[in-house]
């Protein structure tokens, strides 16, 4: 009898034998680094909207602000009945706004995950009937089809949240310009962009002083554990965000409290006191270094807006020929 259960278990499905293959790979690494895509599973997506009503948490609301009060200036600037493609499915709070706001022929969410696609599709369908709603299941940042009902129509993308900010920035210059392929010539882009500041307020908001980004950076570990019969003992790692000040950005990563050997589909893994697992890192822009960026991939940049203490912006740009 094997000692190690998950290798007698049934052949894992192709999502989690792509999980497993990535865990394996991140954990071998020197320093061990993992995407922060896996932290999105039903909990990690449940602890995530907890982080977006954390008093410390300024970025959600704070885009939220910025749309209801420019309202105006994006309707001013969308085309009538245009198809809004919005990458990556979530909360649906800020495409509402939208949704009310301008007319659009159709909404087409882009999500990696089919269940959160189709439930917000039901949430929108039931509450603007008149919408016509086409979700694509796939993985946003490679290139997809558009469902042929909308090809005939003015493009409008959605990139709300500062997603962007968790990708490296060759990946965000990539996604933007797979955004502009996949849009094409003339579309229109509303994208949100979170932005540098005092290193203090960005702390603040990455440890929480309620624990619920540590919970949500832990999630990565119960998935390990539950989905690839992993052994994490997630008292033994501690939850640090750190703002890394050259590049830019806010890190998270789980670090160990002591000596530990870990076990992951049978393998071991070996890690040092004080040893960090880098779980995610959240750029933040200058309104010209995300103007620069956006030009050097392909796109226009026709409008930003901020809050009045510049603590977030959300940019409209239009695709090149
Ligand atoms: C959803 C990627 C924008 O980077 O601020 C929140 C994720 N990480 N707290 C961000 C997150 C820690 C969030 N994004």
């Amino acid at each position: 009898m094997n000692v190690h259960a998950p290798l007698a278990r049934a052949p894992l499905d192709a999502a989690t034998s792509a999980f497993a293959a990535d865990v394996t790979e991140a954990l071998s690494q020197h320093p061990k680094k993992l995407s922060p895509k896996y932290f999105y599973d039903a909990a990690g997506s449940e602890l995530f909207e907890q982080i977006t009503l954390l008093p410390e948490y300024y970025p959600t609301r704070t885009e939220l602000d910025i749309l209801r009060a420019r309202g105006a200036d994006i309707r001013a600037i969308i085309p009538h009945h245009a198809a809004l493609v919005e990458f990556g499915a979530g909360a649906t709070t800020k495409v509402r706004l939208l949704l009310n706001e301008c007319e659009f022929g159709a909404y087409v969410p882009v999500d990696i995950s089919g269940d959160f696609l189709n439930a917000q599709a039901a949430e929108l369908r039931a509450d603007f009937p008149a919408l016509h709603v086409f979700p694509v299941t796939a993985d946003f940042t490679a290139p997809f089809e558009l469902p042929d009902a909308v090809r005939a129509m003015p493009k409008v993308g959605f990139f709300p949240g500062s997603t962007l900010g968790n990708f490296e920035p060759h990946e965000a210059s990539a996604f933007l310009r797979s955004a502009r392929a996949i849009l094409g010539p003339g579309a229109l882009m509303l994208i949100g962009i979170d932005l540098e500041k005092d290193e203090k307020q960005l702390y603040a908001a990455y440890n929480d002083a309620a624990g619920v980004t540590g919970q949500f950076n832990k999630n990565v570990l119960v998935r390990i554990n539950r989905e690839l019969g992993g052994d994490f003992d997630l008292a033994a790692f501690s939850h640090r965000a750190i703002y890394n000040r050259e590049r830019h950005r806010i890190e998270m990563h789980l670090i160990a409290r002591k000596p530990q050997t870990v076990h992951v589909l049978g393998r071991s893994f070996v890690f040092r006191a004080g040893e960090s697992i880098h779980t995610e890192s959240s750029y933040k822009y200058s309104l010209d270094r995300f103007a620069a960026l956006a030009k050097g991939s392909g796109w226009t940049p026709k409008a930003s807006w901020t809050d009045a203490q510049q603590q977030f912006s959300v940019h409209a740009l239009v695709a090149g020929e």
